[in-house]
């Protein structure tokens, strides 16, 4: 099976011209790479300007109510844009699309394409029944769409790392989430079309491949568990590394750690969302996990691999969160000692088993003091984290070149934090070994060995 990198086709004077904004995470990202493969074949070519657009996509998240509010206004600009260019199309697709179908087809919305995160192979249709003067509307969620077969258009272009979406949809049901509502029923994608895939991005240079679900350990199909594909993927070559995101606690194997440990081409970086620490806290969130058992699994990671990083989620402020609970969460950050964190303030999601039986009782203000304590103490252990690499010695994959100087290249190290260093005459895809020299709380400064 052979899964060719599909490149963007130049901008020619002939077919439509689509644009496509991306929220959200990074399921979202590697979305919009097969919406854009999927219209290509169509015909349609990509511009990067919303104003030169005949078709204009926005992929959208609902993961908390600040992201939805954001999406609503980049929906007012459409419609001025739309004042300047008739005819225009503007579709929304992804997890607003499948939540908020009707309500973004009221009135004068301006929305003329609706399409949920099972139904990109129907858009071509879709946007031509707009252009027909209709509304194009598929919300249908499927047990079974993958896109197993599509190569996703890499329009991140660092040519470099690339996201390689492994499965889609949750069955956990958190009780806070809304993601298995919008994105559907957990399914795998053939392993066959993934380790293809992750070989023609091999081929063509690529040197990282970040595989993707929202709970990629329960992967699974047919004789292939999620140990054993990214065996399978870590395989192609020495080269290539390998991350994974996300992994739930509660399906964190001890074969997994096993696996890791024995392929060095699988990063050194682990991303596991804890949420809380209390495990009274847990048993409300529906996470299937005790603070002993988190705590558990972080023991095995070192156990297995001592020089892995460690990230995590958390929210502040979920019903009926208590002053010890929130105090049990700061005590499991200083214990795990985690290298980075994405920290929330809870936003209570309509349709939610939270919503539906459980208070958003902690007050606003409470919230945010709280939520402020979780970044204050983050902020202490990222910077410890990254002063204990002072002096010593990573290999350093090349993406780029500095933001902030030319002369310098900017990379990661297995662990996931970024390395700047002067150029010298190392080029981007290399590997390089650095040493230390410096850091910032987000960034390590070092010097190239050879
Ligand atoms: N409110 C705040 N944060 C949330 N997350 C998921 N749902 C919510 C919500 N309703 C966070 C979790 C999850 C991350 C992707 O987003 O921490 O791991
Ligand atoms: Fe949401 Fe939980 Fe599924 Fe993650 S595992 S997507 S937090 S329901």
């Amino acid at each position: 099976m052979t899964l060719n990198v599909n490149t963007l086709r130049p901008l020619s004077g002939t077919g439509r011209k689509l644009y496509i904004e991306t929220y959200g995470c990074q399921m979202n990202v590697g979305d919009t790479e097969i919406v854009v493969s999927l219209m290509q074949r169509e015909g349609y070519v990509y511009t990067e300007r919303a104003e030169d657009a005949d078709v204009v996509l926005i992929n959208t998240c609902s993961i908390r109510d600040n992201a939805e509010q954001r999406i609503w206004g980049r929906l007012a600009e459409m419609r001025s844009l739309r004042k300047r260019r008739p005819g225009l199309v503007v579709g929304i697709l992804g997890c607003m699309a499948e939540r908020l179908r009707e309500k973004l087809l009221e009135g004068a919305s301006g929305v003329d394409v609706v399409a949920g995160p099972d139904a990109y192979r129907d858009l071509p249709r879709l946007v031509r029944e707009a252009e027909a003067g209709g509304r194009g509307v598929n919300v249908l969620l499927s047990t079974e769409e993958t896109y197993a077969e599509i190569a996703p258009v890499r329009l991140d272009r660092n040519g470099v790392s690339a996201f390689v979406a492994i499965m889609r949809g949750c069955n956990n049901y958190c009780s806070y989430c809304v993601v298995p509502y919008t994105r559907g029923r957990e399914r795998s994608r053939d392993a066959a079309t993934i380790v293809a895939e992750a070989q023609s991005l091999f081929d063509n240079g690529y040197r990282e491949v970040t595989l993707l679900g929202q709970n990629v350990n329960s992967y699974r199909t047919g004789e292939v568990d999620f140990p054993e594909l990214l065996r399978r993927v870590a395989e192609i070559s020495p080269l290539l590394r390998v991350r994974f995101a996300t992994s739930h606690p509660k399906d964190m194997s001890d074969r997994l750690l096993d696996t890791m440990a024995s392929m060095p081409n699988i990063c050194r970086s682990i991303h596991l969302p804890a949420q809380s620490g209390a495990t009274t806290m847990l048993e409300r969130m529906n996470r299937k996990y005790t603070r002993e058992w988190y705590l558990g699994r972080i023991a095995a990671i070192r156990r297995w691999m001592p020089d892995c990083s460690i990230t995590t989620d958390l929210i502040a402020g979920f019903s009926g969160e208590t002053e010890e609970e929130h105090a049990q969460t700061l005590s499991l950050m200083r214990e795990v000692g985690y290298d980075f964190a994405y920290m929330f303030k809870y936003s209570e999601r309509p349709g939610t088993f939270a919503q539906r039986h459980l208070a958003d009782d902690v007050p606003e203000e409470v919230k945010s003091r709280r939520l402020q304590e979780i970044i204050a103490l983050q902020n202490e252990l990222g910077l410890a984290s990254y002063r204990r690499d002072v002096g010593r010695e990573f290999e350093v994959l090349v993406e780029g070149e500095s933001k902030r100087d030319a002369r310098q290249l900017s990379g990661r190290t297995s662990q996931n934090k970024v390395v700047v260093f002067d150029r010298g005459s190392h080029r981007i895809g290399e590997y390089v070994r650095v040493r230390i020299t410096g850091c910032t709380a987000a960034t390590l400064f070092g010097e190239a060995i050879e």
